[in-house]
C-alpha cells in the first residue's frame, strides 16, 4: 500500500535549504536521484525541479522512518519531513547548491513507486536519443531539460513583458486556415463539412499580421505556433514557434530598433548579459563575398579572399577553365595550422563535397617551400600576387575552391565555419548579433525553373530598384533583412507591399500571373485596396534563439515535445493510420502511391 499526501505540505524546494536554515523542521518532495546505504545510514538525493537536497535516514534520529527507507528505489515519489541539519565538517559539498546541509527524516510517506528507468537520468547518460525521446517524461527529468525548459519560459515571459510595455497587442490568428506561402511544404487537414477539401497549418502568421495592420491594430506581437513540412535537421523542427511582430508606419530601422531592444533587454533579464548596440549590418553581397554565407559568424575570421584574376591564365587547367567559364576561383587561409595532417584535410575534402565542391586544394607554407598538390601550376609572379593577396606566411595552410560563384560562397562558407569550430577559433562566451539586409528579391530556382521569393512575395523591393522589376528582375534588392547570431539565422523579416499596385507587380515579375495570384491571394489584394498603411515587420526562431541561450547545439534540446528527423513523435507514436471510420467521415480514401 502507497502512502498517500494527507494533509503533508512542501515547505521547501530541493535546492532552497542552506546553514541558515539549521534547526528548522521542512516537508520536501521529490524523486529518488540516488539512495546509498552507508552501515546502516540511508541517504537519498531527492531531487525537484531545481535541485537536489540530500536527506538522512538514521535509526538513531528515527528508527522506524529508517525501516521504512530501505525499501526506497531510484525515481519513486517521496514526500518527507525532517530537521535541517549543518553538514558535518569535512562533508560539505561545495558543488552542490544545497551541499552545506541535511534533512535528517522524522517522517516518510513513499507517495509512489517506480519501474527502474530504462536510462540513468543524469546529464551526461549515454543513451541514443531515440530511446530518451520514447520515455521524454523522464529524459525530461534530467537537469539539463529542466534548466533548459525553464530557461525557455523566462525568454517568452521576458519578451511578452517587454512587448506590452511597448503597447504590442498579443492577438491570435488561425490555424486552420490557407496556406500561406513560407516557401516549405504545408501540414493539410481535411475538412469533414466540407468533403475533398483542405485547410492548410499555417507557416507563419504573415498574411493576417498584415490583414491586422489594415485593421488598424498597429503594433501586434504573438508567440505562435508554426508549421513546415520540409527536411529536417539540428535546426529544424515541422512545427516550431516564431516570435512573430508587425508594425504599421515604420521602416526597416523602426522594426531592427524595436528587435534589438528587445534582444538587448531579453539577455540582460534572463542571461545577466550586456549586449552591444546597435547591431552591425552587412548586405548580402558583403555577407556571402566575405563569409560565403547569408548567416555568417562574426566571432572569427578567416574571410574569403577572391584570387579569380591571379589564377585566370595559370597552368593549373582545374582553375582557369573555371574561370574562364564565368566561375570564381577563391580561398581561405588557416593560419599557423600547417599542422593539418592529410587524413585531416581529406575529410575536409569530403566535407565540402556536401556543397557540390569538386576538389579542396590547399598549400602549406612551409618555411622553405610551398608543399602543396597545385603550387607547381603557379609562375614566380603568380605566386607572389597570391602571398600578398592571401597574406601568406610561414605555417600557413591556404584552401582553394574553383566553381559557380555560389558553390564557391557555399562551400568555402560552410568550411569556414567547420574550421572555426575545429581550430577552435570560436569564443563561446560571446554572443554575436549581425544583421544582413538588401537581400535580392528574387533567385531563380533551378529545379522549378522560375524566379521565387527570396523571402517571401509579399516583401517590398528597395524603391530605387522598382523599375528594374521587369528587364532585370534578379537584380532587384529588397527591403528584408535576417538577424543572423553566431552563424546561426534567428529571425527574418521586411516592409511589405502595402500599395497594391506594386504588389501585383511583384506578383507578375515571380512569374505568377493574374488568375493565380487572384485566387490565392485576392482576399489579401483587395484587403491591400481598403487604405492598408505602410507596415512591416519580422519573426524570430523561438526554438533557435533559445537553443544558442541554453548554449546546445540541437533545438530539440530546448523543446519539450519534439519530433525526430522524420518528423515523428516517438512517445506518442504520431503520425499513425486514420481508422476507417475517420476515414469515412471526411469522405476520404487511402490509396498510398510506392514513390
Ligand atoms: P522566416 O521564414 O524567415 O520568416 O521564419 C522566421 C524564423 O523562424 C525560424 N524558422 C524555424 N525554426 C525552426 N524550425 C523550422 N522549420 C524553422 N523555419 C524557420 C528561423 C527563421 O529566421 N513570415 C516571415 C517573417 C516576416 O516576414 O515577418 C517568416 O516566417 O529562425
Ligand atoms: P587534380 O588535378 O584533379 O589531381 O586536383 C589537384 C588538386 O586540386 C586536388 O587537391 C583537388 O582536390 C583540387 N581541385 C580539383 N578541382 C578543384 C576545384 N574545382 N576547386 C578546388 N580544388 C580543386
Amino acid at each position: 500500500m502507497l502512502d498517500t499526501l494527507g494533509n503533508m505540505k512542501r515547505t521547501h524546494n530541493c535546492s532552497e535549504l542552506t546553514a541558515k536554515d539549521a534547526g528548522k523542521e521542512v516537508v520536501l518532495m521529490g524523486w529518488v536521484q540516488r539512495r546509498r546505504d552507508h552501515g546502516g545510514v540511508i541517504f537519498v538525493d531527492l531531487r525537484d525541479r531545481e535541485g537536489v537536497t540530500q536527506v538522512v535516514f538514521n535509526p538513531e534520529f528515527n528508527k522506524a522512518v529508517h525501516e521504512k527507507a530501505h525499501g526506497i528505489r531510484n525515481e519513486f515519489v517521496l514526500a518527507t519531513r525532517g530537521t535541517v541539519a549543518p553538514r558535518p565538517e569535512g562533508m560539505i559539498n561545495p558543488k552542490l547548491k544545497t551541499g552545506e546541509i541535511d534533512v535528517m527524516a522524522s517522517k516518510l510517506k513513499i507517495l509512489n513507486i517506480s519501474r527502474t528507468p530504462p536510462f540513468v537520468l543524469e546529464d551526461d547518460t549515454q543513451v541514443s536519443e531515440s530511446i530518451r525521446l520514447q520515455y521524454r517524461y523522464l529524459d525530461m527529468r534530467r537537469p539539463l531539460l529542466q534548466k533548459n525548459l525553464m530557461l525557455r519560459h523566462r525568454t517568452a515571459a521576458a519578451i511578452r513583458s517587454h512587448l506590452n510595455n511597448l503597447g504590442f497587442l498579443d492577438i491570435e490568428t488561425p490555424f486552420l486556415t490557407k496556406s500561406t506561402p513560407e516557401g516549405a511544404r504545408d501540414y493539410l487537414v481535411p475538412s469533414r463539412l466540407n468533403p475533398g477539401q483542405f485547410y492548410a497549418l499555417p507557416q507563419s502568421p504573415q498574411i493576417f499580421k498584415q490583414l491586422l495592420m489594415v485593421a488598424g491594430f498597429d503594433k501586434y506581437y504573438q508567440i505562435v505556433r508554426c508549421f513546415r513540412d520540409e527536411d529536417l535537421r539540428a535546426d529544424r523542427q515541422p512545427e516550431f514557434t516564431q516570435i512573430d511582430l508587425e508594425m504599421s508606419f515604420v521602416t526597416e530601422d523602426d522594426v531592427m530598433a524595436v528587435t534589438e531592444a528587445m534582444m538587448a533587454d531579453l539577455f540582460e533579464e534572463v542571461l545577466g548579459l550586456k549586449i552591444e548596440r546597435p547591431f552591425k549590418r552587412l548586405t548580402h553581397k558583403e555577407a556571402t563575398g566575405r563569409f560565403g554565407l547569408d548567416k555568417p559568424d562574426l566571432r572569427f575570421g578567416l574571410e574569403l579572399k577572391d584570387v579569380s584574376d591571379i589564377v585566370a591564365n595559370a597552368e593549373f587547367k582545374a582553375f582557369a577553365d573555371v574561370v574562364k567559364a564565368g566561375g570564381v576561383v577563391k580561398a581561405i587561409n588557416a593560419k599557423g595550422r600547417v599542422d593539418l595532417s592529410r587524413k585531416e584535410i581529406d575529410d575536409l575534402t569530403e566535407f565540402v563535397a556536401i556543397y557540390q565542391a569538386k576538389g579542396l586544394a590547399w598549400i602549406k607554407v612551409r618555411p622553405d617551400a610551398w608543399q602543396s598538390p597545385i603550387a607547381k601550376f603557379f609562375s614566380e609572379s603568380e605566386r607572389e600576387a597570391l602571398r600578398q593577396r592571401l597574406d601568406m606566411e610561414p605555417n600557413d595552410l591556404v584552401f582553394f575552391i574553383a566553381d559557380k560563384p555560389n558553390v564557391v560562397n557555399e562551400a568555402l562558407g560552410y568550411l569556414r565555419s567547420h574550421l572555426g569550430y575545429k581550430l577552435g577559433l570560436v569564443d563561446h562566451e560571446q554572443y554575436d548579433f549581425v544583421w544582413v539586409i538588401e537581400f535580392p528579391l528574387m533567385e531563380y530556382d533551378e529545379d522549378e525553373k522560375r524566379y521565387v521569393a527570396t523571402h517571401h512575395p509579399f516583401t517590398a523591393p528597395l524603391d530605387r530598384d522598382i523599375e528594374r522589376l521587369t528587364e532585370d528582375p534578379l537584380a532587384v534588392r529588397s527591403r528584408a533583412y535576417d538577424l543572423v547570431l553566431n552563424g546561426a539565422e534567428i529571425g527574418g523579416g521586411s516592409i511589405r507591399n502595402h500599395q497594391v499596385a506594386v504588389q501585383k507587380k511583384v506578383f507578375e515579375a515571380l512569374g505568377i500571373d493574374r488568375q493565380t495570384y487572384e485566387k490565392k491571394f485576392g482576399f489579401l489584394l483587395q484587403a491591400l485596396e481598403f487604405g492598408a498603411p505602410p507596415h512591416g515587420g519580422i519573426a524570430l526562431g523561438f526554438d533557435r534563439l533559445v537553443m544558442l541561450m541554453a548554449k546546445q547545439s540541437s533545438i530539440r534540446d530546448v523543446i519539450a515535445f519534439p519530433k525526430t528527423q522524420k518528423a515523428a513523435c516517438l512517445l506518442t507514436e504520431a503520425p499513425c493510420d486514420a481508422s476507417p471510420a475517420q476515414l469515412e467521415e471526411l469522405s476520404l480514401k487511402v490509396r498510398i502511391m510506392k514513390g
